[in-house]
């Protein structure tokens, strides 16, 4: 045997042989699963972030709301938003991606998680969540189950109860029928902005003087702006059709540049009162995402 012959003999022992430990490694998971096992499934909550304390209180309502329906149950939160991350780990607050969260679930032996997106639409924020999610799935030594759950707005069901509970939940006592309640959503250019013409089509049916706008999809403003003028509406309720009263509620809706929701109605006749509250701060409207994520559970048992 020439050295040429020698090294790819070793080579192929080489290769055989890690081979055989990777393989080895696959089975060994079981056995680590069955230790880890005991430890039940966890919860991830999922949302964009906000870097503005006041609305971090509407999501620390959620995380004491989730806790008190899974008791004992490990529950972990990742932002999705990058730029918020960076800004708040500027400020010493450390907040994980939805993708070092489920990382450090993993390594600290979780092998069964419930991720409940905690946006509005299932848009895609939701969908880059269900993706990469279910790939800790089929990862080597991954989870034996990641069960993904909707947002709040993902079925004709859910957006009924929506229309049913917001006005009690949201909107001040003291709005009389002729005051208009104005709703604003994100938008997106994802295909679920569609959700929220639903959303107006559905609020219009229950109450005419409820309207849905979206900050960068469908309705837009002028839509809005468009129907209050026609109803010759006088005063109008700014709510925002959020988590939480976050950067475009205190901006885009309420704020006081000129190019605001608030600014620009009042430019148009109408008095405006903002409401700065996120849904995430009506305990009815939290039960929304909370019954998705026990569908979560259910599978995961
Ligand atoms: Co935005």
């Amino acid at each position: 045997m020439n050295r040429k012959t020698i090294v790819a003999i070793l080579c192929f022992f080489l290769v055989s042989l890690l081979a055989a430990s990777a393989m080895a490694s696959g089975h060994g998971h079981s056995t680590d699963h069955a230790k880890a096992d005991e430890k039940g499934p966890a919860i991830l909550l999922v949302t964009f972030g906000t870097s503005i304390p006041e609305a971090q209180t509407a999501f620390d309502n959620i995380d004491a709301q989730v806790k008190k329906v899974f008791p004992g149950v490990e529950v972990r939160w990742a932002y999705t938003s990058y730029i918020i991350r960076q800004k708040l780990a500027k400020e010493g607050k450390t907040w994980d991606s939805p993708e070092v969260a489920l990382a450090k679930l993993m390594d600290d032996g979780y092998t069964k998680v419930a991720v409940q997106s905690l946006h509005m639409i299932p848009g895609f924020e939701f969908h880059d969540i269900y993706v990469n999610a279910k790939m800790f799935e089929r990862m080597s030594g991954g989870f034996d189950k990641v069960f993904v759950s909707y947002p709040m707005l993902s079925s004709d069901a859910a957006m009924n109860k929506v229309v049913e509970i917001l006005p009690g939940a949201m909107v001040p006592k003291e709005r009389t029928p002729e005051d208009a309640v104005v709703l604003m959503g994100h938008g997106t250019h994802h295909t679920s902005d569609a959700i929220y013409s639903a959303m107006m089509y559905k609020f219009q049916n229950a109450d005419p003087n409820i309207y849905v706008g979206t900050v960068e999809g469908h309705p837009t403003y002028d839509d809005v702006k468009a129907m209050l003028l026609e109803k010759g509406v006088k005063k109008a309720y700014l709510i925002p059709l959020m988590s939480v009263a976050g950067d475009h509620a205190r901006n885009d809706l309420a704020g006081d540049e000129a190019d605001s929701w608030k600014s620009m109605l009042t430019q148009a006749g109408i008095e405006c009162v903002p409401v700065m509250k996120g849904l995430a701060e009506s305990d009815a409207l939290v039960d929304l995402w909370i019954e998705n994520l026990q569908t979560a559970m259910k599978h995961l048992q």
